[in-house]
């Protein structure tokens, strides 16, 4: 079963991937942790990405729509892919059934995790005093713009899916183990 992780900056989409990476032994995708690998690797792609995301604009849907290829191609899943963070526009959601259609497969559901803004904020704010600075883009003003984007560009995938009839929207405002046991529910 392959699902996508849905949601806001720091709505919980990368935790809740990463219980059911060990709960369920699905395979995570999740771009942004392969743009950070690239910009650590140094490469040609990562110093590119680097400057998008400390604005917190969005990589072009063509370099995202080839990472997410080539790892699918490498990443053979049995249990199903949770795709964390991917897709971010219109663009990647048609070029992803493209993709899940021509290896047989599909998305089984997208799961929403709603989030406040005022949470939003208060978690990115508490991850980057946690964590070293090892997310560039976790301040305020990097925030504002990530939402601005998710607004303009993501938030219309909402509807997309809507009318296929793989979305489930949750209610994120709760503790870790309750988001997760939501979505444990959906998966069944
Ligand atoms: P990406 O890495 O995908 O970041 P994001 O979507 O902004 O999401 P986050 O990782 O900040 O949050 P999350 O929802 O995973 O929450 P988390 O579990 O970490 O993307 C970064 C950048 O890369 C983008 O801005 C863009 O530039 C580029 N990019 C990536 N993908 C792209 C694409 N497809 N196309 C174009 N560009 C792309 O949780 C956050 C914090 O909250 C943690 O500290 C966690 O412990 C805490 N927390 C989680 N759940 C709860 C809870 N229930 N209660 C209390 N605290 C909680």
């Amino acid at each position: 079963m392959n699902i996508i992780l849905f949601g806001a900056p720091g709505a919980g989409k990368g935790t809740q991937a990463e219980r059911l990476v060990s709960e369920r032994g699905m395979i995570q995708l999740s771009t942004g942790d392969m743009l950070r690998s690239a910009i650590a690797s140094g490469s040609e792609l990562g110093l590119r990405a680097k400057d998008i995301m400390d604005r917190g604009d969005l990589v072009s849907d063509d370099i995202m729509v080839g990472m997410i290829a080539e790892r699918m191609d490498n990443d053979d899943s049995t249990s199903g892919y949770i795709l964390d963070g991917f897709p971010r526009t219109v663009a990647q959601a048609e070029a992803l059934d493209e993709m899940m259609a021509s290896r047989g497969d599909e998305i089984a559901h997208v799961i929403e995790i709603k989030v406040d803004e005022a949470a939003l904020f208060a978690r990115i704010e508490n991850r980057a005093k946690e964590s070293a600075g090892n997310r560039s883009d976790d301040n305020a003003e990097t925030l504002r713009n990530r939402l601005v984007v998710y607004h303009e560009n993501t938030a219309p995938l909402l509807p997309f899916y809507q009318a296929k009839g793989k979305l489930r929207s949750i209610n994120g405002m709760t503790s870790i183990e309750d988001v997760s046991s939501e979505i444990n529910k959906i998966l069944g």
